[in-house]
């Protein structure tokens, strides 16, 4: 068939995007990329005057406003943004024009990589898969268990408040994103069960197993501490877990794309479970906040009786898998992490700031929980603007549950010039993950400002909030 070229015009350069007006790059955004998600962005205000720099914890907008960034990027930044440290890596990656696609020859880069995983996981942890998204690590690890487990093993636990990816695969062991995304496909032989209930996993593997065979679960996938909401399961949960999977022999994998690296104050969530799992996801923090970058660790021993045979050495593989540039910051970010004491720094500042956040809470009956683990905290409010959306003619009711912490988020934005962000699945939180590099002055400017939003009138900042859904 012919190609018909849409347009004589020229093609943009950087240059030009450097040139491009914030209502030109919404346009743009909103015709090519998603119209929807760039109508919220306007409506929060984060689309009026793009970040030209980004530092440690601060972002820098063309128009001169220096933002403070108490999302973490979706909890990417724990090292902050730009850290020298992986900037200068990096650099010299570039300058020395080194290989980036190591496909052909073992990367000594990648060796290294690995051998400082295996030191800061504990045990017999210690093979790594490396690939792209949260998503890409947690079906590599499902497949692993799948494969550990055998013909006729094949069914998968999950819980109930859960999070692990949009692929198809992890959609099926989301909990939280499967009540609302009933549109796709899912994978069969997938179970739920409430979050924190271990015997509700024994009874799962029980019921699925004969008498002289093995259960047909092969694998169990949970967090360590939930991140939205911040859920810390009840005491003893995860030694009850760890049990029951040794004795069914039961794949117990541990999803820490977002706990992972130093944000709930330890190196990584399970930790503070006292026990470590079978298969550990990560992604997020692990690049450096420069590459998008995750894997996942196996023990020894699952790894060879899944994937130990010669002809299956590329039974999992991906193209894009351990580039030089993401290979070299995840090297430094980590260093960095233990270097400047960044995990010990999480936790007793997480301590601070969650005092703080409850004496928000006792000022300001909006407020209806606080929680918090090291860096890793949350805020939830009562919907008091939900009754306005509905007398409001137009108000699609999907945006019902976004009003009272949409115009929390866009006054904090505007007024005080700080970005936090809601998670997707209770839009009525704060969810705030900074870099752990915060100081605790700047946790007390976000107290200050957020106990200055409260004292406003939330109906009048709501109705503002939504006259942008109509602009
Ligand atoms: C706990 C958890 N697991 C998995 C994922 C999916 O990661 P990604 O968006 O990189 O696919 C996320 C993303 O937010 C997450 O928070």
């Amino acid at each position: 068939m012919l190609t018909v070229h849409k347009t004589q015009q020229r093609l943009l350069t950087i240059e030009d995007a450097e040139r491009l007006t914030p209502k030109e790059t919404l346009y743009l955004f909103k015709k090519h990329i998603n119209p929807n998600l760039g109508k919220l962005l306007n409506m929060l205000g984060f689309a009026q005057s793009p970040p030209v720099r980004a530092r440690g914890t601060r972002l820098y907008l063309k128009d001169g406003t220096e933002i403070l960034d108490m999302s973490g990027h979706l909890g990417v930044m724990n090292i902050g943004h730009n850290h020298p440290r992986v900037l200068k890596a990096r650099r010299e990656w570039a300058e020395q024009e080194q290989l980036e696609f190591w496909k052909f020859h073992p990367s000594p880069y990648q060796a290294v990589l690995c051998n400082n995983l295996a030191q800061i996981f504990p045990e017999d942890l210690e093979v790594v898969f490396f690939c792209n998204s949260g998503a890409e690590a947690n079906e590599g690890a499902l497949k692993m268990a799948e494969k550990y487990g055998g013909i006729g093993r094949d069914i998968i636990v999950y819980t109930d408040i859960s999070f692990h990816g949009k692929t198809h695969a992890t959609l099926s062991v989301s909990g939280s994103e499967k009540h609302q995304n009933k549109h796709f496909k899912l994978l069969p032989g997938c179970v739920e069960i409430p979050y924190g209930d271990a015997e509700a996993l024994e009874r799962v593997i029980a019921q699925n197993k004969g008498r002289m065979t093995k259960s047909k679960v092969c694998a169990f996938i949970v967090e360590a501490i939930r991140t939205e909401g911040v859920v810390i399961p009840p005491e003893g949960y995860f030694r009850r877990v760890r049990e029951i999977c040794d004795r069914y022999d039961v794949v117990l994998i541990m999803d820490e794309v977002y706990s992972g690296f130093g944000r709930t104050g330890k190196m990584f969530a399970f930790e503070h479970h006292g026990i470590s799992p079978d298969i550990c996801t990560f992604s997020k923090a692990f690049g450096g906040g420069k590459g998008t970058f995750a894997a996942y660790i196996a023990r020894q021993d699952i790894f060879q009786r899944a994937y130990g045979r010669i002809n299956e050495a590329a039974l999992h593989s991906s193209t894009y898998n351990g580039y030089g540039e993401e290979v070299v910051s995840a090297i430094e970010a980590i260093n960095i992490l233990i270097e400047e004491r960044l995990v010990e720094g999480a936790a007793e500042k997480g301590e601070y700031f969650l005092q703080r956040l409850k004496e928000v809470q006792q000022k300001h009956s909006i407020v209806q929980y606080v929680n918090g683990v090291g860096l890793l905290l949350c805020v939830r409010f009562e919907n008091v603007a939900y009754k306005l959306a509905k007398l409001i003619p137009g108000v699609p009711e999907e945006m019902f549950a976004k009003l009272t912490t949409g115009g929390i988020i866009t006054e904090l934005y505007e007024r005080h010039h700080i970005l936090i962000q809601t998670p997707p699945h209770d839009t009525n939180q704060l969810l705030i993950s900074p870099p752990l590099v915060i100081s605790t002055e700047e946790i007390d400017r976000f107290i200050e400002a957020l106990d200055d939003v409260l004292n406003m009138n939330l109906i009048e900042i709501a109705k503002k909030y939504i006259k942008r859904y109509f602009g």
